[in-house]
């Protein structure tokens, strides 16, 4: 009979343990599946692909086009800057009959033909006047600054 006591003691005893591992499995495994613990907020930015595959035709043309190249964007230079850097050195004192920097009888026939027609000139060149007065890179806005800067 002891015997009998003894087994029974210990199969309630490996039941009981048997039982707990399922259980404290079950919480194991459940807990951390539960739906409603999953944090979804992120999920979107950590399954996207880490790069897009451009084929032509997907790019966005209007944005490639109306990106500015670096020249139109750069400062222009002032009427001052431009003219010390290229027209003051015939200009100054007035090389081969150049009109001279800042003087009215100089200048005054010349802007009665107005401020577009001196412009013009400029870029063209005239006589001994080189074509945009040795400014090669010089935009026509920077030129007509650059005359209105000598003429007064
Ligand atoms: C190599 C000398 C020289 C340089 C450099 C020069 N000029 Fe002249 N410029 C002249 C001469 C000479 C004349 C007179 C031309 C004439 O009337 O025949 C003149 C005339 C002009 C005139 C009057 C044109 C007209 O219709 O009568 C303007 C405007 C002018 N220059 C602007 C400039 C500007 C702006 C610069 C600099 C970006 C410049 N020049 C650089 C020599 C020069």
């Amino acid at each position: 009979m002891s015997d009998n006591s003894l087994y029974f003691k210990r199969s309630v005893l490996a039941l009981a343990g048997i039982a707990i591992i399922i259980y404290g499995a079950n919480i194991f495994f459940t807990s951390s599946v539960t739906p409603n613990t999953i944090d979804t907020s992120t999920l979107e930015d950590r399954i996207k692909p880490i790069g897009q595959v451009y084929i032509e035709g997907d790019i966005d043309v209007n944005v490639v086009m109306t990106a500015k190249p670096k020249t139109e964007t750069k400062k222009l230079r002032s009427g001052k800057s431009v003219y010390t850097a290229s027209c003051a050195g015939c200009h100054n004192i007035g090389v081969a009959g150049a009109p001279k920097f800042g003087n009215k009888t100089d200048w005054a026939s010349r802007l009665k033909r107005g401020m577009d027609d001196l412009v013009k000139v400029a870029i063209l060149g005239k006589g001994a006047m080189p074509p945009k007065g040795t400014c090669g890179t010089c935009s026509t806005s920077e030129l007509r600054a650059a005359i209105e800067y000598m003429v007064k």
